[in-house]
């Protein structure tokens, strides 16, 4: 059983409290449309169910939670990743034999970052993306190297209604072509590429998806693995994509999350993309990341046909048809 929230301050725009507390866990909201540190709890012990179901209802309340000053093992992290449910193997990313469930992203002169520094929800290439990613920090920049969030239920609805109701329906192709780069042109390479192809085929998504938990609607493409929409010609998908891809650009659906040495974000990688600025090369920047499986993508269906035009052109009532080319 989870006890209720407690709102012990005051409303941010929504309605939503800026502090709210539940069995000890603190919840203080920190951004308009995303974004709260979690204070009340120590990660490198074992959490009690009541701890763990406030964490759980703050992740999706705030889709992203930051806590500060956990100086967590690399299994702290994989056991508080497995709470939230099976841990997932990323198939391009750095790990290690023994724990390839952990990414390392250990960057630093000689190893610049690779692949983060666009706008992206993680590993929309698969079936079913995870469900939320964990990013601890373990050695920061001293400066530079923030992570850029933007909740993508505001950049839903955010667009105006006739967007929403163009979208609603459409469907869109997601592949994991920016890894194929890390592919040489040697034949065992190329082998190697043909597998992964094979495994990780392009996948449809729901341009509008719902939150499984909250049911609110969201904007499901991200300019990484979203490569056209079905059923569009080449220069409507890419016109399209760039105005919906555009939404995670506006401040306003954005946080900017600023690292400290054990710092952990969780974010719902069902509501939210991110970006990490690249701009702290050649500091070092050492993280420890996981992801958690994730479940079946809904979309919302169609929008009702008699409310879409048409044709390419549909006569003004009273307006010659025939486009001011009269018969003489
Ligand atoms: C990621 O895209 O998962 C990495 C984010 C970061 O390094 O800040």
């Amino acid at each position: 059983m989870t006890t209720p929230p407690v709102a012990i301050s005051a409303a941010i725009p929504g309605g939503r409290p800026v502090v709210s507390q539940s069995a000890g866990v603190t919840v203080t909201r920190t951004g308009v449309n995303l974004g709260a540190e979690i204070t009340g709890v120590d990660l490198t012990r074992p959490l009690s169910e009541l701890h763990f179901k406030a964490i759980e209802q703050a992740l999706v309340d705030n889709q992203l939670i930051i806590f500060r000053d956990q100086d967590i093992s690399s299994e702290n992290l994989m056991d508080f990743g497995r709470r939230f449910g099976e841990l997932t193997v990323h198939p391009f990313a750095p790990s290690e034999k023994e724990a390839p469930q952990l990414i390392k992203f250990r960057n630093d002169e000689t190893t610049p970052p690779f692949g983060t520094d666009v706008w992206h929800s993680d590993e929309t290439f698969r079936a079913e993306p995870p469900m939320a990613t964990m990013l601890v920090a373990k050695e920061v920049p001293a400066i530079g190297g923030d992570t850029l969030f933007a909740s993508m239920t505001a950049a839903f609805d955010g667009l105006s209604d006739r967007m929403q109701q163009h979208i609603s329906g459409l469907e869109a192709i997601h592949d994991f072509k920016p890894f194929k780069a890390l592919f040489n042109d040697s034949l065992e390479e190329r082998k190697k590429l043909q597998t992964f192809e094979l495994q990780y085929p392009p996948q449809l998504h729901p341009v509008v998806r719902i939150h499984p938990v909250t049911g609110r609607k969201l904007l499901f493409v991200n300019p990484q693995f979203t490569l056209a929409i079905k059923g569009m010609d080449e220069r409507e998908s890419r016109s399209l994509l760039d105005t919906l891809f555009h939404q995670a650009l506006v401040p306003e659906y954005q946080f900017r999350h600023h690292w400290a040495p054990n710092t952990l974000a969780v974010w719902d990688n069902r509501s939210t993309q991110h970006y990490a600025i690249h701009d702290y090369y050649p500091q070092r920047r050492y993280m420890e990341r996981v992801t958690i499986k994730g479940g079946p993508v809904t979309g919302v269906p169609r929008a009702d046909p008699k409310t879409l035009r048409r044709g390419k052109y549909v006569p003004l009532p009273g307006a010659n048809p025939t486009g001011g080319h009269r018969p003489h």
